[in-house]
């Protein structure tokens, strides 16, 4: 079976290759490498023995899309393709409405013109806004999203939810991913954000490499057991291999299926330090700094369904996530371009 990776050349896409790869699947990918690089696919082959069949090209470009349905046989599409920076989302609403939304519709329209209704969508936590309830189970309600980039998930998921209920050939799986972490445990290939990292452990691990001083930590005063708020920490291998399993459901007629990734285990900013510092034994400097504006205190998943529908659970642990997230930084400081 063939299988459209759309951003396959970026931080999970790249992940999910080489699981896809692994599980024997033909792989082709299409990304238009605005947030990554070519030669993550090089480290795809280097694991697997096999380069995925690569396209550089854009979701919203229909000429490209035309042209890899018809030199591939795609049976599925999962797409990762999208711009993801929560505060640039705040700054250039219009850029990501229009890449994340009307990137998306054109790829479905493409794919439903070439008779392929089957889709797994990256979609988010962030979709649950400031969560009603604690473990965050799929039925708890969607919320206000505090970001135009999480608007865009939340936006997708209707129109995907509304596309299948439309037409039930389409297999539509929705994926809401709560905080990828980590990196492939060979330190081949991980996370390669453009400049200041605006995310925990990548902010971190620069602060280990020696590229920033210190960690600023955003508030010590939420309602949580330390004060710093508490997020589910996903191995992105981990995350790599829900998406085989979320194809494996699709094999067997998904309909429409939404399944939180994430571990059901909550842990503070002060605990990723901590583990951090531990599993590596290094000194990671910080300050408490005010809050971020947007943040929620707590944020964790039930991650029962997935368990019980996909027979998927994660493996790894906040020490492995912690150690590989280092060993990917420091064999390559400077991400890719090292
Ligand atoms: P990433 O930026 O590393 O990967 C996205 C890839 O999509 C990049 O390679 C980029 O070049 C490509 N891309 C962007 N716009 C494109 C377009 N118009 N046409 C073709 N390619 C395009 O990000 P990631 O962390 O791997 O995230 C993958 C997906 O998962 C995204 O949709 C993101 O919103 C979602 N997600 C990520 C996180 C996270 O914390 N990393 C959490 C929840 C959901
Ligand atoms: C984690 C915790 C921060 C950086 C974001 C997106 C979300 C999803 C995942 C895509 C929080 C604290 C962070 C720092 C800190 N992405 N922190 N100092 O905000 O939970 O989720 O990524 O869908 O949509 O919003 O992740 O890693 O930014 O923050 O103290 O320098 O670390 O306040 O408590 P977040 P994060």
């Amino acid at each position: 079976m063939a299988i459209l990776v759309t951003g396959g050349a970026g931080y999970i896409g790249s992940h999910t290759c080489v699981e896809l790869i692994n599980a024997g699947y033909d792989v082709v990918v299409l990304d238009n490498l605005s947030n990554s690089s070519e030669k993550s696919l090089e480290r795809v082959e280097a694991l697997t023995g096999k380069k995925p069949v690569f396209y550089k090209g854009d979701i919203l470009d229909r000429d490209i899309l035309n042209k890899v349905f018809a030199e591939n046989k795609i049976d599925a599409c999962i797409h990762f393709a999208g711009l993801k920076a929560v505060g640039e989302s705040v700054a250039k609403p219009w850029e990501y409405y229009e890449n994340n939304i009307a990137g998306t519709l054109t790829l479905v329209d493409v794919m439903r013109q070439n008779g392929c209704k089957n889709i797994i969508f990256s979609s988010s936590a962030t979709v649950y806004g400031n969560p009603a309830q604690i473990p965050i189970t799929e039925e708890c309600p969607k919320g206000q999203c505090t970001n135009p980039y999480g608007w865009t998930k939340s936006m997708l998921e209707q129109i995907l939810s509304d596309m299948q209920k439309a037409d039930n050939e389409w297999n539509v799986i929705l994926l809401r991913y709560f905080n990828p972490i980590g990196a492939h445990p060979s330190g081949t290939m991980g996370e390669n954000p453009n400049g200041i990292p605006n995310n925990l452990m990548p902010y971190i691990t620069q602060v280990a490499v020696g590229k920033l001083p210190e960690l600023g930590i955003f508030g010590d005063d939420y309602d949580t057991p330390d004060g710093t708020g508490v997020r589910d920490y996903i191995h992105v291998v981990d995350l790599a291999d829900g998406h085989v399993k979320a194809l494996k459901k699709i094999e067997e007629n998904a309909g429409l299926c939404i399944y939180n990734l994430g571990t059901g285990v909550g842990y503070s900013v002060l605990d990723i330090v901590k583990n951090f510092e531990k599993a590596n034994d290094i000194k990671i400097p910080y300050q408490i700094k005010p809050r971020r504006a947007g943040d929620v205190a707590t944020c964790y998943s039930d991650a029962t369904k997935a368990k019980e529908e996909l027979g998927w659970t994660a493996k790894y642990g906040i020490e492995d996530m912690c150690r590989d997230s280092w060993n990917w930084q420091k064999n390559n400081p400077n991400g890719y371009e090292s």
